[in-house]
């Protein structure tokens, strides 16, 4: 069997909510799910709206506690991206400054040091001097996921998980984007749990994919075996419905 860089085992997790009165009231989103991802694999986590996907990726990052069940990491650090990078990243800084920032966390004090990673991480995303002196609301759509694609990239990670990363993007710049990131699994060997509602998307990227309804995994199989035979009726459903699009 292959190295793993996540196991997730009978895991439950949801929020809890105050209410009236500071009565507390417990929501369970994500129920029972159990899933490995294999180094250098990219993993699809697909499912409609309100499933818990994100619930679950933050539940994989340890942003949410689990109630119940574990993630066991094997790997360094990993990192997270978003559908919007606009709202993680500093308004005030340039991207130079945005992409140093992790380094400084680290601990890497030599600013030469700092500069050279960067021009290094910005080259690998393919990200020009002139964006680099620019700030976060300067840049395209197609850009500002470039950016936050090299920080996530800075913390040295093992496991990326991307949370609808292209889902704001148009047609083209979002098949720049996959295309980017395949090369990176491809040359660094990084493993991507990639969230998306859309089936196209997952399709032309991912390995293998789980498919999540109401918080549990009802599906999970190979890419191509699985839009060519689905067993579920609500990955039926999805099926037909993408082929609609
Ligand atoms: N911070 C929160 N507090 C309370 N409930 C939340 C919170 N975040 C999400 N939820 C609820 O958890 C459920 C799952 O939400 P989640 O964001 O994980 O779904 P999703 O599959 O990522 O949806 P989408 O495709 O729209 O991004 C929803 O019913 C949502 O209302
Ligand atoms: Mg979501």
């Amino acid at each position: 069997m292959s190295e793993l860089v996540l196991n997730v085992k009978d895991l439950s997790a949801g929020y809890t909510t105050h209410g009236l009165f500071g009565r507390k009231t417990y929501k369970e989103v994500i129920k029972d799910v159990s899933f490995s991802i294999a180094k250098g694999e990219i993993l699809g986590l697909v499912g409609g709206s309100g499933t818990g996907k994100t619930t679950l990726a933050k539940a994989v990052l340890g942003l949410i506690k689990p109630e119940k069940g574990v993630v066991e990491s094997f790997t360094k650090k990993p990192q997270m991206i978003f559908q919007d990078p606009l709202s993680s990243l500093n308004p005030a800084f340039t991207i130079q400054r945005v992409l140093e920032e992790p380094l400084i966390l680290r601990g890497i004090a030599s600013k030469t040091e700092r500069e050279e990673r960067v021009r290094e991480t910005a080259g690998k995303v393919r990200l020009g001097e002139s964006s680099l002196r620019s700030r976060p609301s300067e840049l395209s759509g197609g850009q500002r996921q470039r950016v936050s694609i090299a920080s996530a990239l800075l913390c040295d990670p093992g496991l990326i998980v991307a949370d609808e990363p292209v889902s704001a993007l148009d047609v083209t710049i979002e098949a720049e984007i996959l295309e980017l990131i395949s090369e990176l699994r491809r040359d660094t060997g990084i493993s991507f749990l990639f969230i998306s509602h859309d089936l196209n998307v997952i399709y032309k990227i991912c390995d293998r994919v789980i498919v999540m309804n109401n918080g549990m995994i009802i599906e999970e199989g190979e890419t191509r075996k699985l839009f060519r035979s689905p067993e579920n009726r609500y990955t039926k459903a999805l099926l037909s419905a993408a082929l609609e699009t």
